[in-house]
């Protein structure tokens, strides 16, 4: 019985109750915003004389309690709310008698609460139907879910979901068939999962084969496009199999959001949620697929035992989206696209306050764990993984990291456990390759360590000679040649490559040759944007604003808040915007926002 490792951001009493299976059953009331039913939780009891169990809520309404024994009745157990914190919410502190082993509240969520978005038809793409969606991690489950909410725990659920006859309700576990139009679905989530992978989503949903385990789950305006921009999904599963060992869910579906999803991608598990804005109509942004189909494995599958421990899921799968990236599209576009990692690690790191944030290991005791969310687990640790491929070679790396996913399966690693196993299955074998001062600046530095092994890109070599020559004086014209064939990534490094001094007139010169301002590419148009700020160019203001009302998503737009108020007139447009943004936005996005505004 392995103890499960202490965690600041969560108020269970794990010591004494550990849960393992749920069954959940609840009705989703669009009018009046809420969730509503009741949760059983089936717990293996660890301490036999534990009377009070203590689960993780925030803004619940409880209704009743009740205990049980084994398969004895139910029976009412008193219950208490304690007060609620600001970062964590309030434990729920139930009377369990002795013996007792499962526990069932009846509850109902708040129309705040924090890990629901309820979406009016007009914030969807038909506009004729209304929608939810749940964002769990990290600590937002028990904003819907009275639980256990920590990733230490795992366990298994079945779930029944009531929703209005018109809408289709889907979760991240195995679905039943054929319940459409029936106002009710069941489903099994047969692999014991961490809290934070729980996800709901309900709207006027319909599904696309596009193999035969993986589909796309979307709206009806939206499905075909998803489907033609996802098909490579399919050959991105064989690679990382190829690579890391069998994919264990079954079915890889993706679920595509209305603009306002907070994320590009949340790595439900079985049903990735991602966002619209990924879809560019040419492909040039399905990393985010690779992304969240890594965490199958790096995340999923191996956890981060604890919030601190975040950049074990989110270093592993940026290393091991760009190899999936390598192996389906070419070394090249993974080589772009670790260099615009390498540029985003340094200009997230500069935006920090608190000094650990700025390492792998930041301290988040007290904390909410999103608010020290920033690149520098994602970019930093993929550096450290890639760091530790060149020195002991992709061959001898890749055996490593199998025999890691292969050993860990199914459980969760802190950082401690990593660093074990590391030693003792390459650097003691390999002795002088690399040492232990090198892991430990990998850790704790505030940068990225001078001996790092960083990404490079010819193709962005001549990016760069095609800006100076611009810059320089050349002619728009020459630059057009230069571009024609530029990817993606190519005009995105180009654009953050750019002095953020250009004059009204080279704004003007580029945006009329290329029309950025307009661009449908929401990575391009993002950063154009912050060039757009830096630049003063007023011609793209309004074309931000916009974006910035349609879309919810907080990487692209948190960043154009944060450079707009860096000035005072700015803020004072930030706020306008805000103004007319936040109904749309979800909690979270809202929350990042009011920070910067306020
Ligand atoms: N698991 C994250 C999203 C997340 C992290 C949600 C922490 C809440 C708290 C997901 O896998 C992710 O990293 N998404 C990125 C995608 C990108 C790096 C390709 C995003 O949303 O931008
Ligand atoms: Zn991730």
């Amino acid at each position: 019985m392995t103890p499960i490792p202490s965690d600041a951001s969560s108020y269970a009493n794990t010591s004494a109750f550990v849960a393992r299976h749920m069954v959940l059953d609840l009705t989703a009331n669009f009018e009046q915003k809420t969730l509503a039913g009741s949760v059983e939780l089936q717990f293996e009891r660890r301490e036999p004389g534990a009377t009070e169990l203590v689960l993780d809520t925030r803004d619940l309404m409880i209704q009743n309690a009740e205990a049980a024994i084994g398969a004895g009745a139910w029976i009412p157990t008193a219950f208490r709310l304690d007060t609620a914190t600001p970062a964590f919410g309030s434990a729920l502190r139930i009377t369990m008698p002795p013996g007792a082993d499962r526990a069932r509240i009846t509850y109902a969520t708040s129309p705040q609460a924090r890990g629901l978005q309820w979406l009016a038809p007009e914030q969807t793409a038909g506009r004729k139907h209304p929608f939810l969606f749940t964002q769990a991690q990290a600590i937002q489950a028990r904003s819907f879910i009275p639980l256990q909410d920590l990733p230490g725990v795992r366990m298994t659920y079945s779930a029944t979901l009531r929703v209005p006859k018109a809408l289709v309700a889907v979760m991240a576990a195995e679905m039943t068939p054929g319940q459409a139009g029936t106002g009710t679905f069941t489903f099994k989530m047969p692999q014991p999962i961490p809290s934070y992978l729980i996800a709901i989503a309900v709207g006027d949903l319909t599904f696309k084969p596009m193999s035969a385990r993986t589909g796309i789950w979307a709206e009806p305006a939206t499905v075909d496009a998803a489907a033609r921009e996802f098909e490579d999904t399919e050959q991105m599963i064989a690679a990382t199999e190829a690579l890391y060992g069998p994919y264990r869910w079954g079915r890889y579906d993706l679920l595509v959001l209305p603009p306002s999803f907070p994320f590009g991608g949340m790595e439900n598990p079985r049903l990735t949620f991602a966002t619209p804005t990924v879809i560019a109509g040419d492909k040039s942004l399905v990393s985010l697929v690779a992304h969240e189909l890594a965490h199958s494995w790096s995340g999923n599958l191996v956890t981060n035992a604890t919030w601190p421990d975040f950049w074990l899921n989110e270093g592993f799968t940026t290393y091991l989206e760009r190899r999936i990236i390598e192996a389906v599209y070419g070394k090249a576009r993974a080589d772009m696209e670790a260099m615009i990692g390498v540029a985003d690690l340094a200009d997230s790191r500069s935006t920090l306050e608190i000094p650990r944030d700025r390492t792998l290991l930041p301290d988040m005791t007290g904390r909410d764990p999103d608010d020290a969310y920033s690149t520098v687990p994602y970019e930093q640790g993929a550096l450290f993984l890639a760091f530790l491929e060149a020195k002991y070679g992709r061959e001898a790396f890749d055996r490593f990291l199998r025999r890691w996913f292969d050993g860990h399966a199914f459980q969760s690693a802190t950082t401690s456990t990593f660093l074990a196993f590391l030693k003792a299955e390459l650097m003691d074998k390999k002795p002088g390759v690399v040492t232990d001062a090198q892991v430990q600046e990998w850790l704790n530095t505030e940068g990225v360590p001078s001996f790092a092994v960083l990404p490079q890109s010819d193709a962005f070599v001549k990016v760069e000679q095609a800006r100076d020559a611009w810059v320089g004086g050349g002619a728009v014209d020459a630059l057009a040649a230069a571009t024609k064939a530029w990817s993606t990534q190519e005009w995105i490094h180009f654009v953050n490559a750019l002095p953020r001094t250009l004059s009204p007139a080279q704004m003007r010169a580029l945006d009329g040759r290329f029309g950025l301002t307009t661009s449908t590419n929401a990575e391009i148009a993002h950063v154009w944007f912050r060039l757009a700020i830096a630049a003063r160019y007023q011609p793209a203001y309004a074309a931000m604003e916009d974006y910035m009302v349609r879309i919810g998503r907080r990487k692209l737009v948190v960043p154009l808040y944060r450079d707009l108020a860096a000035t005072a007139e700015g803020k004072t447009r930030a706020a306008r915007i805000f103004a007319k943004a936040r109904d749309g936005y979800h909690p979270m996005t809202r929350s990042a926002v009011e920070e910067i505004v306020k």
